[in-house]
């Protein structure tokens, strides 16, 4: 990890930017990519406009780079890993995980390697994903833990995912997993009925929606998994829904069988990646924890993605409600409609408060 040298985005004041083009607060950790998806072979990444190169050194330890040559300022992705460095394509200078120049092949006896460094971020690896820190480091600087995803691991989990890629600001996303009033939109997919919130908490850098809502699923017999795959077995039955928008990652769970988060990088002003992660709890039975752990590992590595088509359907449908939002707000970004979910509001305050401007040029509110 070494100190941060690129200069970010002036800021302006968060108040005088609209919602739709707040930027991100930088001082979190973002999800970047599934640890599957970084590998030997350079891996270009984007967040909030900054291009980043992702790979595996040959400890195995994750390397977040600016993804620009200093020599032209091509892509150092589209080259390949060297030993623990990085070359880039075009003349195959190479940098070390710090961001240094350390070899020109062309170099000449009476000539010194270039002093040009390469921006570096701190990442680090944890339940399944790569968390980066984009924001300016303070000399000494600790950085807190991410968020993680404690059931990743955890044997009573069956884990399922799948990547979130809307053309649209984060804040459409995050308002559309905060706002349980849209089970209306899920007809084929439907997890939840019914929902009404009950409470609604707000501090610096989370809000808390607590809605009561009739479920689908019950999942107390080893079987009762099937309801993922055959919506005839799921029944209604109350449970509490909540949801919680823990700047800048979604957690939530529904009763005790379900727990979703979604885990954000945003890309840019006008799209958004994510990834959706969901557990299936198994804590319903109580003999399948009596049994070894590597049986019990077995079945959950089985299991990996049993609820992927659920999660997908989801995604399809909420990503076509997001995208025509986003088309309104380019539009005409003055029109509003009525809001009577009050969590929407709140979700609004956290991006606001958390944001800074980074879109010059676009109409003040
Ligand atoms: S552009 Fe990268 S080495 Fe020349
Ligand atoms: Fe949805």
């Amino acid at each position: 990890m070494s100190p941060e040298t690129a200069t970010p985005t002036t800021a302006q004041p968060a108040k005088t930017v609209p919602l739709r083009a707040t930027g991100i607060d930088p001082n979190h950790w973002y999800v970047v990519a599934s640890d599957r998806e970084v590998t030997r072979q350079p891996l270009g990444v984007e967040l909030w406009g900054r291009a980043i190169v992702l790979y595996r050194d040959t400890q195995g330890q994750v390397q977040a780079l600016e993804d620009c040559c200093p020599h032209r300022l091509v892509k150092l992705s589209d080259g390949r890993v060297v030993g623990d460095r990085i070359e880039c394509m075009y003349h195959g200078w190479q940098f070390d995980h710090a961001g240094a120049c350390v070899d020109v092949p062309y170099l000449g006896d009476n000539q010194k390697l270039p002093t040009c460094r390469i921006r570096t971020y701190p990442v680090r690896e944890l339940d399944g994903f790569i968390w980066l820190w984009p924001g300016e480091l303070q000399p000494g600087q600790v950085l807190p833990k991410p968020m993680g995803l404690p059931e990743w691991s955890h044997l009573n989990y069956i884990a399922s995912m799948t990547t979130i890629d809307c053309q649209g600001h984060f804040s459409f996303l995050i308002e559309n997993l905060m706002d349980m009033y849209h089970g209306h939109l899920h007809q084929d997919y439907q997890a939840w009925a019914s929902a009404k919130l009950e409470q609604l908490t707000e501090s610096p850098d989370r809000v808390d929606a607590l809605y009561e809502a009739q479920s689908y699923y019950r999942i107390d017999k080893i079987w009762a998994v099937a309801q993922l795959f055959i919506p005839a077995m799921r029944k209604l039955h109350p449970e509490p829904l909540r949801v919680s928008y823990v700047y800048p990652h979604w957690a939530s769970s529904l009763g005790q069988e379900f727990k979703i988060y979604c885990l954000f990088c945003p890309v840019s002003a006008t799209r958004t990646r994510a990834y959706l992660v969901h557990f299936t709890s198994l804590h319903a039975f109580g003999r399948l924890h009596q049994l070894p752990v590597g049986f019990r590992q077995w079945v959950k590595d089985r299991m990996f993605n049993a609820a992927a088509k659920l999660l997908e359907g989801l995604v399809e449908q909420d990503v076509l409600m997001i995208e025509q939002e986003q088309r309104s707000f380019e539009a005409d970004p003055h029109r509003k409609g009525p809001e009577l979910n009050p969590a929407i509001a709140a979700v609004q305050r956290l991006i606001r408060s958390r944001g800074q401007s980074t879109t010059a040029g676009l109409a003040h509110e």
